[in-house]
């Protein structure tokens, strides 16, 4: 069956790097805004009898939200045989139980709000705390892709003697996969999170740590709070700070905070488009993405369902 890739306009240059191994063609999809804010989607690449993969990195998902749910009920209508959601980024999985009294758990109902939209989803390292994977929060087919061997790859290319640091207790697999990667030790810091915006965090073994060069790997940096804390930290200690996220998200003076505390270099992935963006995972995403089709229901790299 022919396949289409749909960007989103932002994702237009990652598109490039999907549709080549996904052996699909790029369409086109415009989205704009009318002055009173409501979208205006269109789907401008005939999809009948497609496999259409829309292709939207889900930073700022509340203004995404309804131009998702415009454009997959239109690749529908005008014909397409099953469409899904390429979401590089998850949006909402943070908020995954009512931390107070009375708040949405978030991360279950926006599962809910986009499975009424897409069949299949592929994503790249969902922030999955306390829900172990995605098919616990989602019924359609869900595929993620692990971005830590790109990472470590990475790391062990541009970086000389690292010290791999999780920003938190809840990074030490994670952190741990990464340094194996790259060959390189590892460590986590304690961190005390006393609200959006105060992070405290201390390093373990400072002697462990001298002469090396301290890599704060994360899978978000959004207010930059954890990633700035550990940098200002490291940078006390008098270790050069290198900074590598899979997800850009960077709240507004984020990017500019985290320079100033003093990270010597900033990298992510392109999962979100982002000036720091260093380290491609169209490929990964394609694959999965292929496979998850080529499967009919997935079973694909690393499925969740
Ligand atoms: C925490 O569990 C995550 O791995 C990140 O450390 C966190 O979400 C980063 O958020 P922020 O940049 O707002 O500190």
């Amino acid at each position: 069956m022919k396949r289409l890739l749909l960007p989103f306009p932002a994702q237009a240059e990652l598109a490039r790097q999907v549709a080549g191994p996904l052996h699909a063609p790029v369409g086109e999809l415009t989205w704009r805004r009318f002055p009173d804010g409501e979208s205006l989607v269109s789907v401008d690449t005939a999809v009948a009898d497609a496999e259409v993969a829309i292709l939207a990195s889900l930073r700022d998902p509340d203004s995404l939200a309804v131009a998702l749910r415009l454009a997959s009920d239109t690749a529908r209508e005008l014909g397409a045989r099953r469409v899904g959601l390429i979401a590089p980024y998850l949006g909402y999985m943070r908020q995954d139980k009512r931390f107070a009294p009375g708040q949405a758990v978030s991360a279950r109902s926006f599962a809910r709000l986009l499975e009424q939209g897409f069949d299949w989803l592929v994503t790249a390292d969902p922030h999955l705390h306390r829900i172990g994977t995605l098919a616990e929060i989602f019924s359609i087919p869900t595929v993620t892709v692990a971005c830590a061997p790109l990472l470590g790859d990475w790391i062990a290319a541009h970086v000389p003697a690292p010290l791999v640091i999780g920003p938190d207790e809840e990074s030490a697999q994670w952190a741990a996969a990464i340094a194996a990667r790259a060959g390189a030790p590892w460590q986590v810091l304690r961190k005390v999170r006393r609200g959006d915006r105060e992070v405290e965090v201390s390093i373990p073994d400072v002697a462990a740590a001298q002469g090396r060069t301290a890599v704060i790997v994360d899978d978000i940096i959004s207010t930059g709070r954890t990633a700035i804390a550990a940098t200002a930290h490291l940078r006390r200690l008098g270790l050069p700070v290198v900074c590598v996220a899979i997800h850009a998200v960077f709240a507004a003076g984020a990017y500019e905070d985290l320079l100033a505390a003093g990270a010597q270099r900033i990298v992510s992935t392109d999962a979100i488009a982002h000036p720091s963006n260093a380290i491609g995972i169209g490929a990964l995403l394609a694959q999965a993405t292929a496979e998850l089709l080529d499967a009919g229901p997935p079973t694909p790299i690393r499925t969740d369902t």
